[in-house]
């Protein structure tokens, strides 16, 4: 399997564009890889925790290190509330994951939903969950899940690429 850190992309840069406005005291980067998106965070909350499944990436962490970073499957250590969580999930559609930075596995849902089960219990109920996906994926699927889980998604942008549209999902307690 391949686990090397993934390098800040047009995903990366198209969650940055809307949520560098965010702001509040307590905010988590689900998925942190280079760490990009928890360092931009770091500029508007008081307090970020990073977390990957990928330990390695996580302790190689240079241009965009940041304090606070943990290595779990989505938020499963952290017992903390957040005001704002974001995720630049890994959501192509792929019979295996083999890179597990960008495979989603079966309909680009499986893995999806083992960070959305696990981010849940962290989100404030005033808070905001911000989630990219795609057009390579069954996206539907995965809005349908998020609201069975009881909070209110809506998408808030959408990005065309060559191959692909990118979806940003906001989703509230
Ligand atoms: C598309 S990359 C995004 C990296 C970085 N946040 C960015 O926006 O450039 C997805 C990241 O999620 C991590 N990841 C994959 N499955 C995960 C899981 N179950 N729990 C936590 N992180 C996971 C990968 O190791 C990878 O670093």
């Amino acid at each position: 399997m391949k686990n090397e850190e993934y390098p800040p992309s047009e995903d990366t840069f198209f969650i940055a564009n809307n949520i560098e406005n965010e702001q509040g005291q307590y905010a988590l980067d689900i998925g942190s890889g280079s760490g990009y998106l928890t360092k931009l965070l770091s500029k508007n909350f008081s307090f970020v925790v990073g977390t990957d499944i990928n330990c390695n990436v996580l302790q190689h962490q240079t241009s965009y290190k940041t304090n606070n970073l943990i290595c779990c499957n989505g938020s499963d250590a952290l017992n903390i509330k957040f005001d704002f969580i974001v995720c630049n999930l890994p959501y192509l559609a792929t019979d295996e994951i083999l890179d597990i930075a960008t495979d989603g596995g079966a309909e680009g849902f499986e893995i999806p939903k083992k960070i959305f089960d696990s981010a849940q219990k962290n989100l404030k109920t005033d808070g905001k969950f911000v989630f990219v996906t795609s057009s390579l994926s069954n996206y539907e699927k995965l809005i349908d899940y998020v609201q069975k889980l009881g909070l209110k998604p809506q998408i808030i942008a959408k990005k065309k690429l060559f191959f692909e549209e990118l979806i940003l999902v906001e989703a509230r307690n």
